[in-house]
C-alpha cells in the first residue's frame, strides 16, 4: 500500500528519495513526505495529494540549505491511508516530540491505541493521529533512557502487534537508516550500492541504483550503512541473508513513450509471455520443465488456488486448465476468505498462491494457513525475492517485468501461461486415462506469442466504442466456462479504471437475474469464441439481442454469424480452447484503457486503489 523509500551515502538524499517515491506511488498516493537530516537535525517536508505537490514543497523549501555533506540521510514515503484522514500533518515521516528521529511506515499497530493512551499519561503530545506516531515516540524515549539506536529500535518493534514494515532515522546516528519487517505487511529490500545504500517497500523504487537487493523476513531487522548492512532477528542475534541480483532492467520500470503504464504493459504482452514461455518449453517434443517447482511423488490430492484481485480471476482460469489436463481437483478461493472458512487442506495436498508483487498480505496470510495444515505450498509470483516466493517450496515466475499500473494486464496473462505449463507438467507427470495429449498442449504453446501480438494491433474500433458508451454507468460481461472467469475480469478492468459499474456474470446464468437489467441502453460484453459452450453462448447473445440489449462480441476470426447477431466483433484469433482466456482478455483490457482514457480518468492509479494491499 504505502511506498517507502530510504538512502544513505554521499548524493543528495531528498533527490534520491523523492526519485524512488516517484516510482512507488503507485502503492498509494494520497500524501507522500521526505524527512531528511541536516547538520544534526531532522528537516521533514510533507504534502496532501499527487507526489508532484511534495517535490514542489522540497524545491521551493529545500530541506538542507546546500548540498555539502560527505553523508546523507533521508526517508520517504507515499502514504495510502487506513488511520487518520489526508491531510498534511497525518503523512509521514513522523518524529518523535523533541525531533531526534524520524519514522516511515508501512501497516496497522493494531495495539496502538493503548500504546497511545501509556504515552499521552506520560505527556507526550501527538500530532496526528495515525497509528506511525506512537513508534516514532517509544524510539525518541528510549534513546532518551540512553539506549543506542539500535537497542531503542529493536526494544520498540518488539512493542508492536500487528504487520508493519518500518524504516527509522535518528539524528544520533546520521550514518545510520534502521528497518524492520513484522508479519506481511509488505516488504522490505536492501538495495546494495557502492558506498551507499537503499531502502525501498518496493525493488522498483531502486531498480535505477542497485540491482543487488537483500530482502527482509518476518521478525528481522536491518542496520544500514554505507558499506555494510547487518541483518538481526528479533532478538539481536546476527542473520544471514542471501543477496538477490535483480535481472529486471530499470528501462523496464520507465514509462518510455507511452502515455500510461497500463498501455505501456498491454502492449508488452507479447514479449511478457515469451519471456514467461523461455526455456520451460520443448516445442519440439512438447515436455515441460519447471525448474524452481519440484514435483512431489505423487499427484497432489487437491490443488486449492489462493489470491485476490486479477490474480484470483486467473486461478478461477487455472482450475480449468488443471481438472482438464492434469485432472487434479482444484478449489479457487479468495484468499481473504480461505483463512478465514476452516478449509479442508492435508498433507496430500497442494495451496497455490497467485500473486504478482508477492506481498498481498490475505494471500500471504492464506498461504500460511495452507501451510499450517502440512499442505504443500507452491507460488505464482511476479516479484522477484518477494515474501510470497521465499515462502513457498516451489514457485514459477511470471517474468512479466515490473508491472507498475494499479490494473494489472501483463501479469494477468504470464499468470495464465504459467498455470497452463503447471497444468501440461503434471500431467506428463501424472499420465491420467482419459486426459487429452499432455505433449500436444504444450506445443501450442508455440503460436502463443504470434497470436497475443496480432491481438495488440492498431484498432480503430476501441476509439471508436469509447466514444459511443463512455457516459453509460453500466456494462454487463458474460462468459461461459473457462471464459467465464475472463468475463469477471473484463469486468473488473472497466469498473477500477473508469469507474462505470460492470458486473461479469456466467452467461448461462443471466435469466437469473441480470436479463432483468437489459434495455437498449446496456452494453452487454460477451465472449463467444468458437470453443465447447460456443452455440450455449451464442443463444445468450440472442437472448440480448431479444431485450434490445448492445452486444460487443468477443469471437473467433472469421466467424460470420456472430457478425451478423452482434452490433460490434473484437476478433480474436482461432486457438486450442484452454488458451483462449489469454487472449480474449486483451481486447477487454483495451476496451477498458480506452473507455478509461476517454472519460479523462487516472489510468494509472485509480481512485482509492494500490497496486499492492499489505493490509488486511
Ligand atoms: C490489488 C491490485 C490488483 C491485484 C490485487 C492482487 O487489488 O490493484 O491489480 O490483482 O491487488 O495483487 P497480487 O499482487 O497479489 O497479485
Amino acid at each position: 500500500m504505502c511506498g517507502i523509500i530510504g538512502y544513505v551515502g554521499p548524493r543528495e538524499a531528498a533527490e534520491i528519495v523523492l526519485g524512488g517515491l516517484q516510482r512507488l506511488e503507485y502503492r498509494g498516493y494520497d500524501s507522500a513526505g521526505v524527512a531528511i537530516l541536516c547538520d544534526g537535525r531532522i528537516e521533514v517536508r510533507r504534502a496532501t495529494g499527487k507526489l508532484a505537490q511534495l517535490v514542489k514543497r522540497v524545491h521551493s523549501d529545500p530541506p538542507c540549505a546546500a548540498h555539502s555533506s560527505a553523508l546523507n540521510l533521508g526517508i520517504g514515503h507515499t502514504r495510502w491511508a487506513t488511520h487518520g484522514g489526508v491531510t498534511e500533518y497525518n503523512a509521514h515521516p513522523h518524529l518523535g516530540a523533541e525531533g531526534r528521529v524520524a519514522v516511515v511506515h508501512n501497516g496497522i499497530v493494531e495495539n496502538y491505541a493503548e500504546l497511545k493512551q501509556a504515552l499521552q499519561a506520560e505527556g507526550i503530545r501527538f500530532a496526528s493521529e495515525t497509528d506511525t506516531e506512537v513508534i516514532a515516540h517509544l524510539l525518541e524515549l528510549a534513546i532518551s533512557a540512553g539506549q543506542s539506536f539500535e537497542q531503542a529500535a529493536l526494544h520498540v518493534l518488539k512493542q508492536l502487534r500487528g504487520s508493519n514494515a518500518v524504516v527509522m532515522i535518528c539524528t544520533a546516528q546520521p550514518d545510520t537508516l534502521i528497518a524492520g519487517r513484522l508479519g506481511n505487511a509488505g516488504g522490505i529490500a536492501i538495495g546494495l550500492g557502492e558506498g551507499e545504500m537503499f531502502v525501498a517497500s518496493d525493488v522498483p523504487g531502486i531498480l535505477e541504483h542497485t540491482r543487488r537487493i537483500l530482502f527482509l523476513d518476518d521478525g528481522e531487522v536491518a542496520v544500514v550503512q554505507p558499506g555494510q548492512v547487518r541483518v538481526l532477528d528479533r532478538e539481536g542475534r546476527r542473520v544471514e541473508k542471501p543477496i538477490h541480483t535483480i535481472p529486471w532492467d530499470p528501462v523496464s520500470a520507465e514509462r518510455g513513450e507511452y502515455r500510461h503504464f497500463m498501455q505501456k504493459e498491454i502492449f508488452e504482452q507479447a514479449r511478457a509471455i515469451t519471456d514467461t514461455l523461455r526455456g520451460r518449453v520443448n516445442f519440439e517434443s512438447g515436455v515441460v520443465k519447471l525448474e524452481t517447482l519440484a514435483l512431489p511423488e505423487v499427484p497432489p490430492r487437491k490443488i486449492h488456488i489462493v489470491a485476490c484481485g486479477t490474480s484470483a480471476h486467473a486461478g478461477l482460469v487455472g482450475k480449468f486448465m488443471l481438472e482438464r489436463l492434469a485432472r487434479i481437483p482444484v478449489e479457487v478461493d479468495y484468499a481473504s476468505e480461505f483463512r478465514y472458512r476452516d478449509p479442508l487442506v492435508g498433507a496430500e495436498d497442494v495451496v497455490l498462491g497467485i500473486t504478482q508483487s508477492g506481498e498481498t498480505a490475505d494471500t500471504l496470510a492464506a498461504m500460511d494457513e495452507g501451510k499450517r495444515r502440512g499442505a504443500r505450498l507452491w507460488a505464482i509470483v511476479n516479484a522477484i525475492g518477494s515474501q510470497a516466493e521465499r515462502l513457498a517450496q516451489g514457485y514459477i515466475a511470471m517474468r512479466a517485468g515490473p508491472e507498475i499500473g494499479v490494473a494489472s494486464t501483463k501479469a494477468f496473462t504470464a499468470s495464465l501461461v504459467d498455470l497452463y505449463l503447471l497444468a501440461c507438467a503434471l500431467a506428463q507427470a501424472f499420465p491420467q486415462p482419459g486426459a487429452p495429449d499432455p505433449f500436444a498442449a504444450a506445443r501450442a504453446l508455440a503460436q502463443l506469442p504470434g497470436w497475443v501480438s496480432q491481438l495488440l494491433a492498431p484498432n480503430p474500433l476501441f476509439e471508436e466504442l469509447a466514444e459511443r458508451f463512455h457516459t453509460r454507468e453500466h456494462f454487463l460481461y458474460l462468459g461461459r466456462g473457462v471464459n467465464y472467469p475472463i468475463a469477471l475480469e473484463g469486468a473488473l478492468k472497466l469498473k477500477e479504471i473508469s469507474y462505470i459499474h460492470a458486473e461479469g456474470y456466467p452467461a448461462g446464468e443471466m435469466k437469473h437475474g441480470p436479463i432483468a437489467l437489459i434495455d437498449e441502453q446496456m452494453p452487454v460484453v460477451c465472449i463467444a469464441v468458437r470453443d465447447s459452450v460456443y452455440d450455449k453462448m451464442l443463444s445468450q447473445v440472442e437472448q440480448v439481442k431479444a431485450r434490445h440489449g448492445i452486444v460487443i462480441a468477443v469471437a473467433t476470426e472469421g466467424d460470420a454469424e456472430i457478425a451478423r447477431k452482434a452490433d460490434y466483433v473484437l476478433w480474436v484469433p482461432e486457438a486450442p480452447e484452454l488458451l483462449t482466456p489469454i487472449l480474449t482478455v486483451i481486447p477487454l483490457q483495451r476496451l477498458a484503457y480506452h473507455l478509461a482514457v476517454r472519460r479523462g480518468c487516472d489510468v494509472d492509479q485509480p481512485r482509492n486503489l494500490a497496486k499492492s494491499v499489505t493490509v488486511e
